[in-house]
């Protein structure tokens, strides 16, 4: 791992001691309120861990109507884990999507002593005030990369945390340097221990404000940085830092919470630390690769659908190379609600135009009336951090590809093993030649004639998307297992692409069953 090889500013001499504040005034984690609920919540997901999920989608079929879009995965994880910085008063989330990936980081935040409360409909709230604890549950942050953005706030709120590599999909070595060389630039010693990351404030206090560049603009980088140095002593200058409109709702979220932080959604940020920052009420952005992934569904299926809420601002690339394939799509809008008034015998309709704070709109995309009677036409597309195209998107665009007219090319810059799931699109019958991080794409001129249904895996959380983007595209049945990497990032897929006419149902079978079905 890149990392290992050259750990920032490794301190060898430094002493092991166990963490001072590990359990802060000596109390271990503490059980949480509304406990029953949420741990209720977590026994179904760790029994349903033990089942085999697959998706059964019947393809061929066209999409109508309207879908709703979830609050922005990576967004809500990035300010869950930051929600770690207000010492005082909780911080109440609404819009964080019900996800395996968000309920598996609610249960980091429990392992630290933080209380947080799953209401339903989206809304959290996380009261960080009596943290009793700097090393999170080494198990749990093996499960998610975002799981280690905790390191930020730890560190800079108690000058010391130990936090165990992190997991997430495997689409590439995905090293940590850069959280690593910048926390160390605000002041931090590092050491690597079994598996483990230990930070401490060299001063034996806290962070303190410094400059850093990062060689590459990494999300993840950016948002633990970020957080560091809200609580840090002084001002933080951070070049080169990623420009995601999810790095964007942190840095929003922060500020809400009293942080000082410029620059959010450029690639400098200049941020004035400040001793404590509160509580305070934030929604999430909505969820722009669900947005992206919906859109493909209408367009890989020839279909017209709406979907809300989104900020078009966000989908600027994935508009534009829709749009050059031949779809339509069309803004309608700021949030639009008719309301009936009776006013005496008469029924009379009010149009209300509500503007909410971000601006949300729905748009409509449709593949029906594109140029050829629904052929679309290939493109080539190259992933790169923001505002470029999203690495997020390149499967489930790849997926559409080889359902479009000639030869299209995807080049995937941002991760570089990325690419599981084109073995598995050659299965349904993509013609697609791999050639190190580039994909070639010969498409077919008829969609039906495109792919033809059969059993297939997800290997990760957007191959899983696109794979069953595919099967609805597909002549026949495409039966995909290994589900619950998709469970990981879409809230309620397979009912949203119900919703809109899909022919698609989850098959659960428990372990007992399977057995007996072998025996
Ligand atoms: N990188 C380094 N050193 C570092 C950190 C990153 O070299 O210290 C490299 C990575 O190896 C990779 C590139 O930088 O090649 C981009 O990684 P980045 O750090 O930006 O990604 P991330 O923070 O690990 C987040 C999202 C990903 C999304 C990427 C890129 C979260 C929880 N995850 O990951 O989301 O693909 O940014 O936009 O925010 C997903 O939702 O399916 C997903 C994988």
């Amino acid at each position: 791992m890149a990392l290992l090889s050259s750990p920032p500013s490794p301190s060898p001499s430094l002493p092991s001691p166990p963490l001072r504040l590990r359990h802060l005034r000596g109390l271990p984690p503490r059980p949480i309120s509304a406990a029953s609920a949420s741990a209720d919540a977590d026994a179904d997901a760790d029994a349903d861990a033990d089942a085999d999920h697959r998706l059964v989608v019947s393809g061929g079929g066209r999409l109508a109507g309207h879908v709703g879009v979830s609050g922005s995965k990576n967004a809500a994880l990035a300010v869950l884990a930051g929600a770690l910085c207000c010492s005082s008063g909780a911080a109440a989330l609404r819009g964080v999507p019900d996800l395996s990936d968000t309920r598996t980081m609610a249960a980091v935040l429990r392992s630290l002593g933080a209380r947080v409360e799953e209401r339903g409909g989206g809304e959290v709230v996380v009261d960080a005030g009596d943290v009793t604890s700097v090393e999170p549950d080494s198990e749990a942050i093996g499960r998610i990369r975002a799981g280690f953005f905790v390191l930020g706030p730890l560190v800079a709120r108690f000058g010391e945390a130990e936090v165990a590599l992190p997991g997430g999909c495997r689409i590439g070595a995905r090293p940590i340097d850069l959280y690593l060389r910048g926390l160390a630039a605000l002041g931090a010693v590092i050491q690597l221990r079994h598996g483990k990351v230990r930070v401490e404030a060299a001063n034996g206090k806290g962070l303190v404000g410094g400059q850093f560049h990062l060689d590459y603009p990494s999300v993840g980088a950016t948002e633990t940085l970020m957080t560091a140095a809200s609580l840090a002593d002084g001002v933080t200058i951070l070049s080169n830092v990623a420009r995601e409109p999810e790095v964007a709702d942190l840095a929003k979220f922060l500020v809400t919470c009293g942080a000082q932080i410029e620059g959010a959604g450029t690639s400098t940020l200049v941020i004035n630390g400040k001793k404590r920052l509160h509580g305070a009420e934030f929604t999430i952005i909505p969820d722009r690769i669900e947005a992206g992934t919906l859109m493909v569904a209408a367009a890989i299926t020839r279909s017209c659908i709406s979907l809300s809420p989104v900020i078009p601002g966000h989908l600027t690339s994935i508009m534009d190379k829709l749009s050059a394939a031949g779809c339509k799509i069309i803004q309608k809008g700021r949030h639009i609600l008719e309301v009936g008034v009776l006013l005496g015998s008469k029924l009379i309709f009010l149009v209300l135009k509500i503007r909410t704070l971000r601006d949300f709109v729905a748009l409509q995309v449709s593949a029906l009336s594109s140029p050829n009677n629904g052929d679309l036409q290939g493109f080539y597309l190259k992933t790169l951090p923001y505002p470029g195209f999203p690495t997020d998107l390149q499967p489930q665009f790849m997926a559409l590809l080889t359902t479009c007219n000639g030869l299209s090319v995807v080049e995937e810059s941002v991760f570089e093993n990325r690419m599981h799931h084109v073995k598995e699109l050659q299965k349904l019958g993509a013609r697609i030649r791999l050639s190190g991080s580039s994909a070639f794409i010969q498409g077919k001129r008829h969609r039906s004639s495109a792919l033809s249904g059969c059993p297939v895996e997800a290997a990760d959380l957007r191959g899983g998307a696109a794979l069953v983007l595919a099967g609805m595209a597909a002549e026949g049945v495409t039966e995909i297992s290994g589900v619950s990497h998709i469970d990981r990032g879409y809230e309620n897929f397979e009912a949203k692409l119900l919703s809109l006419g899909a022919n698609i149902e989850r098959k659960v079978e428990h372990q007992q069953q399977l057995m007996t079905g072998i025996a």
